[in-house]
């Protein structure tokens, strides 16, 4: 039973796109700290593929596999979860990254894939749904656009109304950790809350209510 509490579920609208493995983040982590800072200027240049799969993989990667007395299996992510339910989905909307397809994918942690959800039409659709002008986030030139899109009655099932904070702790946990991975890489990055929220969720196909976008970090070569 793969995938107990770890996620398996998602659409899939064509291929997967399986990630090189994550690269390596040699930088210490006090000077990762000391460095984190809001990047909102792009060069416009790609990012490597390997690159974006280590933010996907510091985000909500798959670290650890605990087999249970059953037989089945844990799978355990980069950041914590409460009770492993893991309600919070990073989608990617790509725009430069080498030998990746401009598209929207849903990050699959289990087996450190993109599945495509959307095609190219769908990521420009996404980036017009970004409230932050051009002059305060460059969006345009940006390598990638990470959505993390909550889904919180997977932990509210069991914890009541208390597993809506932990989504929204969860998605700032899983963001931390990108931003943190993209400094270490020398990326740019930034958190972005400026979204249109009705926008977002037609542009992805969710429906605002069960899974619904909780904040997103914009990527890019800075500059
Ligand atoms: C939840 C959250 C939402 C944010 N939303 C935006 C945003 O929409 N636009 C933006 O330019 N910066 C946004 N930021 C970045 C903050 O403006 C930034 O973290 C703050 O100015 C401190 O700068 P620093 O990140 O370089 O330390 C957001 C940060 C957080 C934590």
């Amino acid at each position: 039973m793969l995938g107990h509490l770890g996620h398996e579920t998602g659409r899939s609208a064509g291929g997967a796109v399986t990630l090189p493995a994550p690269v390596p983040l040699q930088m210490r982590f006090s000077e990762t700290v000391r460095r984190r800072r809001s990047q909102r200027t792009y060069t416009g240049e790609s990012i490597p593929l390997a690159q974006l799969g280590t933010l996907a993989s510091a985000g909500c990667g798959v670290t650890a596999r605990r087999d249970l007395p059953d037989g089945g299996q844990v799978l355990l992510r980069s950041t914590a979860s409460a009770g492993g339910l893991y309600p919070v989905d990073l989608q990617i909307a790509s725009y430069r990254v080498q030998d990746l397809d401009r598209g929207v994918y849903l990050y699959h942690p289990a087996s450190h894939e993109l599945w495509l959800t959307g095609d190219g039409t769908a990521a420009d659709r996404l980036l017009e749904t970004m409230a932050a002008p051009e002059e305060v986030i460059m969006s345009s030139q940006a390598g990638a656009l990470l959505l993390l899109i909550a889904r919180p009655w997977r932990s509210m099932r069991k914890y009541g109304p208390r597993g809506m904070r932990h989504a929204l702790l969860e998605a700032g946990a899983i963001a931390a950790h990108i931003n943190l991975a993209a400094a270490a890489l020398g990326l740019g990055s930034v958190d972005c809350s400026s979204l249109f929220d009705d926008e977002v969720h037609e542009a992805l196909g969710v429906d605002g209510i069960y899974e619904a976008v909780v904040h997103a970090v914009v990527v890019g070569v800075s500059g």
